[in-house]
């Protein structure tokens, strides 16, 4: 597949189907992922994946605490929208709007976006992004680049991805369930899977005109 075709076809799915991926397949598109760039080739992160009982594990304990409104605590600091800047806040409104837009023309129910935080996207596989504790912020740099080339490779091999927050919410029973140490903190999760047909799944998101980010200077 060309390189840009992966990249605009590269969409938050919020609901995978019963479908599951080979591990080889999980181990090629970490494989690939590695080949992010690094400071100084240092390669700071780790990645878990979670597949079959034990996701089945981490998806009951997570929706249990869903249901129960527990309220998160990821391991990195989740600030008020209200400090972000003016711009980003304008974005999320934006996206805000057009999600709930796009949910009624699908007809999809306006609990399906809960729904599908709930039940973790019904993801086929999670692969956990993690960084030692005492990490700076130039790894932080670097693990982004490795989700988003995890991401891009996953599209290659016809698996769709899902970015979230969700994932990473309850950090406690990820320790537990999948032996994560506490010398590191699980910076992101990364739902897997082939998506299915469903509204929620109907969101292709914009972006801003480009002279509103970039600047060229001759
Ligand atoms: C750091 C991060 C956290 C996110 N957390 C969530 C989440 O908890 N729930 C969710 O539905 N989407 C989440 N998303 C997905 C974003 O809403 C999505 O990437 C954005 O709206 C752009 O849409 P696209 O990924 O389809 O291009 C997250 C994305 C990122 C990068």
């Amino acid at each position: 597949m060309e390189t840009r075709e992966a990249i605009y076809k590269r969409q938050s799915i919020r609901h995978f189907k019963d479908q599951a991926i080979q591990q080889t397949v999980l181990e090629e598109i970490v494989k690939d992922a590695q080949r992010a760039p690094s400071w100084a080739n240092s390669q700071p992160g780790h990645v878990y994946v979670a597949i079959g009982s034990t996701l089945k594990e981490i998806k009951k304990r997570h929706l249990e605490k869903s249901q129960q409104g527990a309220s998160g605590n990821s391991d990195l600091e989740t600030t008020h929208r209200n400090t972000w800047s003016v711009e980003a806040q304008t974005n999320m409104e934006n996206w805000s709007r057009f999600v709930s837009q796009r949910l009624q023309e699908e007809h999809s129910p306006v609990f399906a976006f809960q729904d599908a935080q709930f039940n973790l996207f019904n993801s086929a596989a999670i692969a956990y992004l993690t960084l030692p504790q005492n990490a700076n912020g130039w790894s932080l740099y670097d693990l982004g680049a490795f989700g988003q080339t995890l991401m891009l490779s996953a599209i290659d091999r016809g698996i769709q991805s899902m970015p979230a927050y969700e994932l990473v919410k309850y950090p406690k029973d990820l320790r537990e369930t999948m032996g994560i140490p506490s010398s590191e903190m699980i910076v992101m999760g990364i739902g897997l899977g082939f998506p299915d047909g469903s509204g929620i799944n109907q969101i292709y998101t914009k972006r801003n005109e480009i002279d509103k980010i970039l600047t060229i200077k001759k």
